[in-house]
């Protein structure tokens, strides 16, 4: 059976290019992963008051935390916001991360396009993502590295990757990330 992957979008606008990019790489992955996008813009701030000391956690998160337990990989798409990852993109990640010792990324292949209309591509906020990763425990693809910069030109007015050598570079990303997945992930 095909391996589940939750693609998680660090944007919350309509008009995402970071989500135009996660619904290109998945028109182009191998059919070995099957891609649910698991949304975050209804989870609400992590407050550990919210859930500790008898208090019961929001049901957005522990539906949040079930979508990612039920799942054989991760895939982030970020934007950079001021060099960093977008608030909402953190959050998503802390409240995945707790109650401590219960974190759900633990053990999870993951990879990180970051997306940007500006030439750096993201990358600051593909290394700080990176950066919690390390300390959550989830194997990361490391190569190839997907820093699209320039992304508002490589779409056309559909939405839709224009640019070949761009869709060959996440066709290769989707095949790698595959085989990663299949290397590391537990089921
Ligand atoms: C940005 N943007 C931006 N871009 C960048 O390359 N580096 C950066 O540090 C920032 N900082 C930043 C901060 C804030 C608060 C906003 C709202 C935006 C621009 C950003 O890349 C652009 O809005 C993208 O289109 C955001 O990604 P989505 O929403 O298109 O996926």
């Amino acid at each position: 059976p095909a391996k589940k992957i939750a693609v998680v979008i660090g944007s919350l606008r309509k008009d995402s290019l970071n989500r135009k990019f996660a619904h290109e790489l998945i028109a182009l992955a191998p059919t070995s992963l099957s891609f649910e996008i698991v949304e975050i813009g209804e989870l609400p701030l992590y407050n550990q008051d919210l859930e500790e000391h008898g208090a019961t956690a929001p049901q957005a998160w522990t539906h949040f935390r079930q979508r990612i337990k039920d799942v054989d990989g991760v895939l982030f798409f970020t934007p950079e916001y001021n060099r960093s990852v977008p608030a909402p993109l953190k959050n998503a990640i802390d409240v995945g991360s707790r109650p401590y010792g219960s974190s759900v990324w633990s053990g999870k292949p993951a990879g990180i396009i970051s997306v940007s209309p500006s030439a750096i591509g993201g990358f600051g906020a593909n290394h700080h993502l990176r950066q919690s990763m390390v300390f959550l425990d989830m194997p990361l693809l490391q190569q190839p590295e997907a820093y699209i910069g320039g992304a508002a030109n490589l779409l056309g007015d559909d939405g839709k990757l224009n640019n070949d050598s761009t869709k060959q570079f996440l066709k290769k990303f989707a095949d790698t990330y595959a085989a990663w997945v299949e290397k590391h992930a537990k089921q």
